[in-house]
This record gives C-alpha cells, structure tokens and sequence, in this order.
C-alpha cells in the first residue's frame, strides 16, 4: 500500500508552487499535523522542502520514491518491486526480505548509516548518492558465475556513466573509475543451496550528488565533481539496473562472451603492467585477461598466474 508520506511526496512534485498543509491534508483526507508529521519523515529521508507561511515547496527536484521508480521501470518493461527508506545497509535489509518475494526486487536508501564495501571496510553513504541492492533470482546457475556477474555489473555502471561522463573504465573485478578515481564500488553477497545460487545481492553505490569526505577526496570521485549537474539519482538507478537486468538476463542465455570484448575495452587492468595486493602479499606483472570463471590471468616473472582475489593498485 501506498505511504502517506508518498502521497504527501507525489502531490508536491506534481506542483511547482507552495501547497498549504490544509490543502495538502484536505486531498488526502488527513489532518494538517498529520501533513506536517509526514513531511518531517521526507525531510529526514534527505529531500529538501522549504517550509514557510505559504506552506511546503519541494527544493529539489532529485527526489527518491518507490512509485516513482516502479513506475519507470514499468515503462522499460521491467515488473520490479522497489523499497525505498534510510537503512544501515541495504545488503543488509535485502537479505532480510529475499524469503519474503518470489521474484527480483530493489532496495534503496537515500542514505546508509552502515555502508559496508569488500573485506569488511566502510562504505561512505552520505544523501546524494545511489546505495541500492538489487535482489536477483537466477534461473539455474551454480555458484562458479558469481565472479562473472559481479564483472557484469560493473559494465552495467560503466555503460551508465558513460553516457555522462569521458574516462570512465573498470578496475577488476568490478571498481568503476572516472579519471583515474573511484565513482563505483560494488559488493556482492549470495544465498546457495547445493552449489546453486538462490538469490543474488548486487550491492551497487555510486557518487552522484554526495559530498565525500577529505579522506577520499584524492581517490574517489562523483558525478558532481565531474562537473555533470542536473542528473538525478532516479535516472542514474534506472539506467543502471535496466542495462543490468537485460545483462544478466542475455548471461544466462547466451555466457559471458557476449560481453568480453565491451569488458576487456572498458578495464583499466586487462592490458595494463598492475601491481595487485594479496592479503599484503605483491604481485606484479602485465594483466593479460580473464580465465573462463572470470579470474585475472597475470604474466608474471614465475610465468602465467591466475588471481582469484586481491586489491589492484591504482
Ligand atoms: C566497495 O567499494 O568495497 C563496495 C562498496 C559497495 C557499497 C554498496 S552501497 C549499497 C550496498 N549496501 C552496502 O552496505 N554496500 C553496498
């Protein structure tokens, strides 16, 4: 069912102008403390309103609403059921919901109070930003294609960004990069039943509009400080999980081939002399591409070696 505070939400985006709490309450057939109590809920959810005499006005036209999303996603023919709300993770609360829906489902937060990226570190999630997990229910895959689809994603941001921004390239497995700093990092987290993937997490965040902090100024970077404005965060979501669901509905078809050579030209590693970090251990070499399952292939000085898991450093 619909949440008041959408309603509430829905009808400041269809005016441009200030609507009183009466007449906001009087359409919804709620009492103006109640509008006020649900427009306190937006404004914590991260929208800005301006409130004054006249009543409210919405600020900015970035706004986050799962109709809203549903609804363009429909009209890319994508039946997709979408949460929006301010969580700690949204891997976390993904997880939480998988038993509870049949089908593939998104989670969104305008914020994460508890971002979590690869090998347990922090994922700064300041408003502004896209922090979302789609949920994903493959047909019949085992869990050797977890790698690939985790690569598949990252193409599906790059091929996003692109369309914004020059320079963008991936780092393996799956770092999106814009002028050589970080945009995009991608956690992904799974459910197996005897070697078969049940559900997928593909945790996806991505600077857009965030203010990031002083210590990822030199090494991360968003759509903002690239000088792209006016792209919403609803756009960028939308984009991204539509070229995403056809990806991965075109893998389980058709394997990963289809997608090698967009991959390969996209990387800032396959091609390139790397250095990449083992749990602390070094090894460098010249990355020559990927094995069947998705792993880096590195010449190095001891001959061809296949890495499964490590840092790339940039
Ligand atoms: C990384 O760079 O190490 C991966 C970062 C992944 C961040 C996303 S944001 C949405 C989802 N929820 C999380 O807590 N993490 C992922």
């Amino acid at each position: 069912m619909e949440k008041t505070s959408d309603k509430v939400l829905a009808l400041l985006m269809n005016e441009n102008t200030y609507l009183s709490g009466e007449t906001i309450g009087e359409k919804l057939g709620v009492s103006r403390i109640a509008v006020n109590k649900q427009i306190k809920k937006i404004v914590e959810d991260g929208v800005q309103i301006d409130v004054c005499r006249k009543g409210y006005k919405l600020v900015s036209s970035d706004i986050l609403t799962n109709i809203s999303l549903e609804n363009k996603f429909l009209s890319n023919d994508i039946d997709l059921k979408v949460f929006v709300n301010e969580v700690e993770s949204t891997n976390n609360e993904a997880k939480k919901l998988y038993n509870d829906f049949n089908d593939n489902f998104l989670y969104v937060a305008p914020r994460q109070l508890k971002g979590r990226g690869r090998l347990q570190r922090q994922f700064e999630s300041n408003y502004g930003g896209v922090y979302m997990t789609l949920c994903y229910k493959p047909k019949n895959l085992d869990i050797t294609h977890s790698l690939k689809i985790v690569l598949l994603t990252g193409l599906a941001v790059a091929k996003t960004l692109q369309k914004y921004m020059q320079n963008v390239s991936i780092k393996w497995p799956n770092d999106v990069f814009v002028d050589d700093k970080k945009i995009c990092g991608i956690l992904l987290e799974s459910v197996v039943s005897e070697n078969m993937t049940e559900a997928i997490f593909l945790g996806i965040g991505i600077n857009v509009n965030n203010d990031l902090g002083v210590e990822l100024e030199n090494i991360a970077t968003s759509l903002k400080l690239q000088g792209v404005t006016g792209v919403t965060r609803e756009q960028i979501i939308v984009e991204t999980i539509t070229t995403l669901i056809d990806m991965l509905e075109k893998y389980q078809n058709n394997g990963f081939d289809t997608f090698l050579e967009e991959y390969t030209k996209l990387s800032r590693t396959i091609n390139h002399n790397v250095t990449v970090n083992i749990n602390g251990e070094k090894k460098s070499g010249f990355a020559l591409g990927l094995s069947e399952e998705g792993y880096l292939m590195l010449k190095t000085e001891n001959g061809v070696e296949k890495i499964i898991l490590g840092d790339i450093e940039v």
